[in-house]
């Protein structure tokens, strides 16, 4: 088993043949990711534009992640809407795994979570794995992982979340309040299925094992916490589905809860040629930590879908849809579908040359990472405000009973 963030090496050439050739788990994503056939491979719906008519009812609009499609699969997300418009309030959650900075394509299910929590008044329930993390690295000790995800947890306060409505824990800090909970979901889960769902084999530590009880226990930690059942919505990347699909939605309704409704996000794709966003090369991933420079130059070093020469690429125009640079504009740096688009019909007609298409994005993307390095500085002060753990007890945080 690898570790989440540890792309393969032999993800490089995009124009494989083999473009079916690819592998999404908790653990590994690798090669071109064929969104269509995860959808059918993990038996997940499509967001649909009925779905997003209903978006656009309750709030008015429809979030550039959902018309782009980069939340584009769920589950239950019908019956979610359907709950919240009789006036049934649902829970958002979602996680992180702490092993090492947060980079831009961690921040994309959290900015959308954030505008959830905005727009259907919701609470969020974050979840830090750093046992997890521990596990699955060779280097990072335990210490280390909860370090990093008080460290991660600065990126997250700096999205903007509401500290009345958002509670962060990580599960070292937070085992006492969850293990009643995760022990339930562990007494209904058998090896045999935990096998067949993640592939676990002989060689895999008991505790990575015993761990989807753990991270799907907190589907259902608001509702014990309260002492009614509460809706649960996760907002999060596909390759989490396995432990809502596998487990979580596996043990609902023997322990009496509502199954977990997801929204599935696509991978925001790394600077190189082909592949997500990772932080095991971290020439392609701009984290929120990087200087200005490094933000140039990372963004200015990138591999474009640009032809060999100049005189070629004004003839036969940029290739957008493999362009990294592209899709950056596509994710978080140009949310005007107008304009974009603008972008698009300029590069494939040849108008807009790689250099000058850069230099625009790295001035974006500049911008944003200062901005939220700021307001990351900022977060260091509220950190209280946002984590809850045993020694503070249920729903109180830290800041309530430190003084
Ligand atoms: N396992 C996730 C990771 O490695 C962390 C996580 C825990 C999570 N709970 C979650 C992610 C819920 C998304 C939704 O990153």
């Amino acid at each position: 088993m690898r570790k989440d963030d540890e792309n393969s090496k032999d993800d490089e050439n995009l124009d494989s043949k083999n473009s079916d050739d690819f592998v999404v788990t908790p653990w590994t994503v690798q090669g071109q990711v064929d969104y269509d056939k995860l959808v059918d491979e993990f038996g997940t719906s499509r967001i649909t534009s009925d779905i997003l008519e209903r978006f656009r009812k309750i709030t008015g609009e429809i979030h550039p992640f959902l018309r782009r499609k980069i939340f584009y699969s769920h589950r239950d997300l019908d019956d979610i809407l359907k709950r919240y418009e009789n006036g049934e309030k649902f829970f958002l959650y979602t996680g992180r795994g702490p092993s090492g900075g947060v980079h831009l394509g961690h921040l994309i299910p959290w900015i959308f979570t954030k505008y959830l929590q905005d727009k259907f008044g919701a609470e969020l329930y974050f979840q830090m794995t750093d046992d997890e993390k521990y596990y699955t690295s060779d280097k990072l000790s335990l210490d280390k992982t909860y370090d990093l995800a008080m460290e991660n947890t600065l990126d997250l306060i700096a999205i903007g979340f509401d500290p009345k409505k958002t509670f962060v824990f990580t599960d070292t800090g937070y085992m006492k309040t969850m293990y009643g909970i995760a022990a339930k979901v562990a007494k209904h889960t058998t090896f045999s299925t935990a096998k067949a769902v993640f592939g676990f084999e002989n060689s895999t530590g008991i505790g990575m094992i015993f761990f989807p009880a753990i991270q799907a226990a907190t589907c259902f930690l608001p509702s014990v916490l309260k002492g009614y059942n509460i809706p649960c919505l996760i907002p999060a990347a596909i390759d989490q589905d396995p432990y809502w699909r596998g487990i979580a939605r596996e043990v609902a309704p023997k322990l009496g809860f509502y199954k977990p409704a997801q929204m599935h996000s696509k991978f925001m794709p790394g600077l190189g040629q082909g592949g997500k966003m990772s932080a095991s090369q971290p020439e392609t991933a701009i984290f929120t930590t990087d200087s200005e420079k490094t933000v140039q130059e990372k963004v200015m070093l990138s591999f474009t879908g640009g032809r060999a020469t100049q005189i070629e690429q004004r003839k036969l125009g940029g290739q957008a849809d493999i362009c990294p640079v592209y899709n950056y504009y596509y994710f978080l740096f140009e949310p005007e579908d107008i304009e974009l688009k603008r972008i698009y019909d300029d590069c494939t007609g040849g108008r807009l040359l790689c250099g000058d298409c850069k230099l625009m994005l790295a001035s974006r993307t500049k911008k944003f990472v200062a901005e939220h390095a700021a307001k990351r500085e900022a977060a260091k002060e509220h950190l209280d405000e946002f984590i809850v753990e045993d020694e503070s007890g249920g729903l109180k945080k830290r800041s309530e009973t430190r003084h």
